[in-house]
């Protein structure tokens, strides 16, 4: 086992200095978590784990203190392109962002056509790897997330047949594994790495992600059931049979959440603060909620809570037509998320025909979420699919108790009638009659209380999850070394 680990930790998002979605609170929190795990858990060996991330024009405004460190050219067929990098650090940790034409010149971090991001993410991730070496700090692991980053794991792999970057492995993190990315063919050849014979399927053969989930040395899914998902047609998005000939590699670790940051005994952004022994103090939240946002202020009527963008993978869809049918029970909802016009559209309908009991917000509004989360009753979610899901955890922290599919990381999160209500297949009727179940219960407040201090009383802190990643670094490490 190499007394020091190094690990190089990319990501297109993190918090705080980029955040789309989930990706961004895990790249934000892990490597902080895993660089701070103790030496009892590490065995003595020091782990160094640096951030790496694309300096998105948006990042670039807000990150003033970070000092220009190196320049170097990528080497590119039609011409070098130059990398410059900045260094900065969060909680003592080295964060390196990377620029260059591919990424200045581009809006925002995510365009809504994906083929436009196909350069510029295949710049970042070779970037990103030549970096170690202009460094000359030697990774034991590079750690890519999502398609954004995989090809740091493919360009890893073919140039360690090529006898570079010797003893350096990939782990690759999937965290939506649908957004493969686009074909980057040219974008590979124009960098000068060939497309390899992987054996993946035809129509896969140029995507950013199946070529990482190709080469990285192991792979994990962000829950223990995605990872037993991804291997079957309805969730394996065409390539179950592929990932199942590399079961070996693939892993399925929980993420956590921020529990200091997450905290409602302490969370700045709510009205009053409390905890599983003040419960009695959480209707407070409920209340100051409803004036907010102008609802009618009754304790008794149960709140139902939304924080959530606005895809079809949240199931958002089944979320109006599921309050309909529920029309002539008592209940309130706010939702708050932004995203696909046509959901926004949906739930604005709903808000309309529900004026004295509906309020939506279509932004991203973190501190309304935690008034949310403090105030509602119960949570709303019923994902199609879901990788891990951070925000039922964030709900339990504050007792909001969350009614949910039964897929992926809700699954392994969410006991079911202890913690939260959960129902098989996300259809409209399934999702109606597990809301008249938790109404029907709410009014019985022992019963209700038990069911909310359970949830505040899990563990959701990052510890569990850094210390299952570091035991992963070390065997894939120890795999590459007996090779
Ligand atoms: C993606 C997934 C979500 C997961 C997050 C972080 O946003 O959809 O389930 O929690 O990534 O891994």
């Amino acid at each position: 086992m190499p007394e020091n680990l190094n690990v190089l930790f990319l990501a297109a998002e993190a918090e705080p200095f980029v955040k789309v979605g989930g990706l961004g609170d895990v790249a934000g929190a892990l490597p902080r978590y895993l660089r701070g795990l103790p030496p009892e858990v590490t065995e003595g060996s020091a782990l160094d784990v640096r951030l790496v991330l694309p300096m998105h024009p948006v990042v670039k405004s807000d990150v003033s203190d970070a000092r220009p460190l190196l320049i170097f050219p990528l080497a590119k067929k039609d011409g070098d392109v130059q990398v410059q990098v900045f260094e900065t650090s969060l909680n003592g940790m080295t964060v390196y962002l990377i620029d260059g034409e591919p990424i200045s010149s581009s809006g925002s971090v995510y365009s809504l056509d994906a083929a436009l991001d196909g350069e510029k993410y295949t710049f970042f991730s070779l970037a990103a790897l030549e970096l170690t070496r202009q460094l000359n700090w030697k990774p034991n692991i590079v750690h890519a997330n999502d398609w954004h980053t995989a090809l740091a794991c493919y360009a890893l792999l073919i140039k360690r047949w090529e006898g570079e970057f010797p003893a350096v492995s990939s782990v690759l993190t999937l965290h939506n594994l649908p957004f493969m990315g686009p074909d980057v063919s040219a974008h590979l050849e124009a960098y000068g790495l060939p497309l390899a014979q992987t054996g993946l399927p035809e129509w896969a053969h140029a995507l950013p992600l199946p070529l990482g989930l190709w080469a990285a040395d192991s792979i994990v899914a962000v829950s223990p059931t995605y990872a037993r998902e991804v291997l079957t047609p309805e969730f394996g998005c065409g390539l179950q049979d592929y990932l199942h000939a590399r079961r070996e590699a693939l892993n399925g670790i929980l993420n956590g959440i921020d529990v200091e940051s997450f905290n409602p005994a302490t969370d700045a952004a709510i009205a009053v603060n409390y905890g599983a022994p003040t419960l009695s103090r959480r209707p407070q939240n409920k209340t100051a909620l409803q004036v907010r946002l102008g609802l009618p202020t009754d304790a008794n009527v149960p709140l139902l809570g939304v924080v959530s963008r606005m895809d079809p993978q949240k199931g958002i869809d089944l979320i109006p037509k599921a309050l309909k049918k529920l029309r002539d029970l008592n209940w309130q909802a706010v939702i708050l998320g932004a995203g696909v016009p046509k959901l926004e559209e949906q739930v604005k309908a709903l808000q309309s025909e529900f004026p004295d009991r509906v309020r939506a917000e279509f932004k991203y509004d973190p501190g309304l979420a935690r008034q949310i989360y403090a105030g509602a009753d119960m949570f709303l979610m019923p994902s199609r699919y879901e990788p891990c899901g951070l925000s039922q955890m964030i709900a339990m922290r504050y007792g909001c108790v969350p009614i949910v599919s039964a897929v992926g990381g809700l699954k392994d999160t969410i006991f079911k009638d202890e913690t939260g209500f959960m129902f098989e297949k996300p259809t409209v009727s399934r999702f109606a009659t597990a809301i008249k179940k938790a109404i029907a219960i709410f009014p019985d407040r022992a019963k209700w209380e038990a069911m909310q201090k359970a949830g505040m009383e899990q563990d959701f802190s990052w510890t569990v999850s850094a210390r299952q990643y570091f035991q992963l670094y070390q065997r894939t490490c120890a795999r590459l070394i007996a090779r």
